[in-house]
């Protein structure tokens, strides 16, 4: 039976090679292109994601927050093959996908889309294990996700880009979180290149809000390019019915990005106000005013669901057109965009000179948050004395986060912890997951105390306990001397482990007694709090913490 599963193995390899014969796109300058022959690419798109609205704009359905509780559109249990056909009749070159499962097979859908001539543009994020704009983060436990969609999708030639985010600063009071995101992105441009994979660009796809769509803009272009996107993607529904390219806006938004010098395209679009959507806007945005600036677009999207986007309706193995279908196969079949070889091509756009000032209208830092680092927490967590009990809740890690930063004590405990994006201070410990902050916030507590105290000062009402730290050794020592004795420096070693670290072992620990349980932690995605807002809640209810009532000695 082995060798027969090798011989068919090697058949289907052998059959893909032959079939999935696609020019990969690349990127230079503003603009995208096929690799061997340098025409040209224009994203024809359309958005293709079943059951799961991104989480935000005019689109968003966020109600859905459970991590698994998406539909990933392209793996080999999807549909694709059924719909690829229909994808063809629009004319479609790009589809975008919200959701990737990493540990699903993505070979015989991604197979059928090289040969289609379909390339795909994927979100690394998914639901549930995302940065959350009202509660941002950028710790280990997405690194993990976001590099395992990389691991995923890195090997297929039609893969042509990822998002870090999508639509996650959307008004000038959660602008912050746009640093978490700007750091996502260039740890995974890091990540593409230490895994050697083919380069694959990651960008950004912002919504078009009014107060913040400038400094976006320029903030995800701002600064050293490692940290800078290589794309980014414009969520817009401005052009309704039979608007025009000054009515809709699309000529202000040609005039902001013409300087900009990274591809920009339409990641999102198709006004669903004025139905039927006959889709106008395709001439305007394959047409010469917008073609030098924009490289094409991405109509949201595929699926008829209860916002109403569709262009068809599935029903089994059944898909039905809907008229919108119509109006956009024939408008994408009527363009001819004006196109430049790229070895004629010449990009003159330079990165924007600074970054958006933080102020009242922008309150992201241009010192982003650190790069995740699992063996620098896991080599922490080995070397702390005092730490939460293996059994603790997460309601309870969320209360001791505010008693223990709320304690007001002399020493900064939570300094090592800080996610500050707007200061732009950050703790090197700050992106561990929420058991080894706890356990690094309850031990500085523990040691600012004075012998005589120190005890019982380990106790919160029984939800912690003293373990027998361990002597951090060879490669933990350097990182937790780089993360220095607060917690405060900066930790430039870069993390050796993959998108699979999860469950490799802190390197060079001696191991504590109760070195296992960072990884053992509770997920909570990025919605853990650790805000001030906690902070004082939680300092009202100090009474009840007994093992704390000595600070009022
Ligand atoms: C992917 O593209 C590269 C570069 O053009 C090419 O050498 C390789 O054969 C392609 N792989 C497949 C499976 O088509
Ligand atoms: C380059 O390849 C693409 C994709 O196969 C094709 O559409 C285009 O016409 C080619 N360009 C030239 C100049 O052959
Ligand atoms: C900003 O966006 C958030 C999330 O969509 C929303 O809850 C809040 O009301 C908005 N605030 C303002 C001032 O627009
Ligand atoms: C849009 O313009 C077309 C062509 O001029 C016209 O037939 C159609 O009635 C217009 N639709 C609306 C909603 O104004
Ligand atoms: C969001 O999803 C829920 C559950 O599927 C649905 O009842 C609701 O209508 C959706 N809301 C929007 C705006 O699509
Ligand atoms: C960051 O620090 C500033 C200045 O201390 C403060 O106003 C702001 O609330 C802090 N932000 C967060 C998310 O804690």
């Amino acid at each position: 039976m082995k060798t027969f599963g090798a011989v068919v193995a090697a058949a289907t390899l052998f059959a893909q090679a032959a079939l999935a014969d696609i020019d990969p796109i690349v990127i230079k300058g503003t603009k995208f292109f096929y690799q061997n022959n340098g025409t040209q690419f224009y994203m024809k798109g359309v958005a293709y994601q079943e059951d799961y609205a991104p989480n935000g704009g005019s689109t968003s359905n966020s109600s859905s927050t459970s991590a698994t509780d998406y539909t990933d559109p392209i793996s080999d249990d999807s549909s694709c093959e059924r719909d690829i056909p229909y994808l063809q009749q629009l004319g479609t070159n790009t589809i975008r996908v919200y959701a990737i499962d990493p540990t699903l097979g993505h070979d015989k859908c991604m197979t059928a889309l090289a040969d289609a001539g379909i390339y795909v543009v994927a979100d690394l994020s998914a639901p549930g294990d995302s940065i959350i704009r009202s509660d941002p983060i950028w710790n280990d436990d997405l690194y993990n996700r976001y590099a395992s969609v990389i691991d995923a999708m890195a090997g297929y030639n039609n893969t042509l880009g990822f998002f870090g985010g999508n639509e996650v600063s959307n008004n000038n009071t959660n602008t912050d979180a746009s640093a978490f995101v700007k750091a996502a992105v260039r740890d995974m441009k890091a990540y593409i290149a230490q895994q050697n994979y083919r380069t694959i660009g990651v960008g950004y796809a912002t919504s078009d809000d009014a107060d913040i769509r400038e400094d976006v803009g320029s903030y995800f272009d701002c600064g050293d390019s490692s940290e800078a996107i290589d794309f980014l993607g414009y969520n817009i529904y401005s052009w309704c019915g039979n608007s025009s390219y000054t009515l809709s806006g699309y000529d202000q938004r040609t005039a902001q990005f013409a300087d900009y010098n990274v591809p920009v395209f339409f990641a999102e679009y198709g006004c669903n106000e004025v139905e039927p959507r006959t889709f106008t806007d395709v001439q305007a945005l394959y047409g010469d005013e917008m073609t030098p600036v924009w490289s094409g677009g991405i109509v949201y999207m595929y699926f008829q669901e209860t916002n109403d986007y569709g262009l068809v309706t599935v029903s089994g193995d059944t898909v039905s057109t809907l008229a919108d279908f119509g109006y956009l196969s024939s408008q994408i079949a009527s363009i001819s965009p004006s196109s430049v070889n790229m070895a004629d091509y010449t990009p003159s756009n330079t990165a924007p000179a600074s970054c958006p000032s933080v102020g009242s209208a922008w309150a992201a830092s241009n010192t982003l948050p650190p790069t995740p680092n699992r063996d620098l927490c896991q080599c922490m967590y080995s070397a702390l004395t005092c730490v939460p009990n293996d059994d603790i809740s997460e309601d309870d890690i969320g209360d001791l986060f505010g008693t223990v930063c709320g304690l007001g004590e002399s020493a900064d405990v939570c300094a090592g912890i800080t996610n500050n994006a707007t200061t732009g201070e950050y703790g090197a410990y700050g992106m561990c997951n929420p058991t080894e902050q706890l356990g690094w916030a309850l031990n500085a507590y523990y040691l600012a105390q004075n012998s005589a105290n120190r005890a019982s000062a380990c106790d919160f009402s029984g939800s912690a306990s003293t373990q027998s730290a361990a002597s951090p050794t060879g490669s933990c020592s350097s990182l937790i001397a780089e993360a220095g004795p607060q917690g405060t420096g900066s930790v430039t070693s870069k993390p050796t482990g993959t998108g699979d670290a999860g469950s490799s072992g802190g390197s060079g620990s001696s191991g504590g007694s109760n070195s296992g349980s960072g990884n053992a932690a509770p997920r909570f995605g990025s919605t853990a709090v650790f805000g001030t807002g906690m902070a004082v809640a939680a300092y009202v209810s100090l009474a009840f913490v007994s093992g704390m009532c000595m600070i009022f000695l």
